[in-house]
């Protein structure tokens, strides 16, 4: 039995779609303050892992906008809760910043040692590789396992779109405000979402992986 490990249902029922055993778990894991996502999975991943001790996902997504550098990035939450989604859309259109990218990374943990993602260093130096890495998906790089550190495996996805005036009521976060191929995240019911998310392509990839670790 697999554990999503989060506060948000619409993840989970996200995730239905591409496992058949995986139960939420409500838990508000720390979260380390980091500019790559995959290091704040990665950590996520161990702390909910010695929560539940079970075999559990978590994800960390987040809007990346080409002109603004990708801000709000790994900060998409805290920008949320303070800017708010209507006054990053109107920024980024003001700017003419509209081209931008969705980013998933899903972290898997289960406590056993398995093939694991070298683990991600947030340095200076590293973090135009780290961005690269989150659209390939769990790729490898030379890094080296911290000492002691629960291994985590790592599956990334992105989907790029652009910014527009908010439409659409579905969905959740920057949604309205996010169109890929003609249409906003918050106009797609949960499934076409699915199927071009950041979300949907990086639990495919983690999938395609636990459907041959599963006995
Ligand atoms: P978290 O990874 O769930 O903490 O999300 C980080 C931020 O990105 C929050 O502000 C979410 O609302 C936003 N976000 C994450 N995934 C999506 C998505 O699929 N659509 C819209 N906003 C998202």
């Amino acid at each position: 039995m697999l554990r999503y490990v989060t506060t948000n249902d619409g993840k989970v029922r996200e995730a239905e779609e591409y496992l058949e055993e995986v139960v939420a778990v409500d838990y508000d894991y720390p979260e380390i303050q980091a500019d790559s996502m995959r290091a704040i999975a990665a950590e996520g991943a161990r702390s909910a892992y010695r929560h539940v001790e079970a075999p559990v996902i978590v994800d960390d997504a987040g809007l990346f906008i080409e002109g603004f550098d990708g801000f709000p990035g790994p900060y998409s939450s805290y920008v949320e809760d303070t800017l708010g989604v209507e006054r990053v859309g109107r920024l980024a259109r003001r700017e003419d910043a509209t081209r931008a990218r969705f980013r998933c990374v899903v972290a898997y943990c289960d406590g056993d040692g398995f093939e694991a993602t070298p683990e991600p260093v947030d340095t200076e130096e590293r973090r135009g590789q780290d961005i690269a890495a989150d659209d390939r998906g769990a790729a490898a790089t030379d890094e080296s396992v911290a000492e002691g550190a629960l291994p985590v495996r790592l599956f990334a996805g992105a989907v790029p779109g652009r910014i527009v005036e908010p439409r659409g009521e579905g969905g959740f976060g920057y949604d309205p405000i996010f169109e890929h191929d003609g249409t906003t995240f918050a106009e797609m019911d949960p499934a076409e979402k699915n199927a071009v998310s950041h979300r949907g392509r990086a639990l495919a990839s983690f999938a395609e992986w636990f459907a041959d670790r599963t006995p």
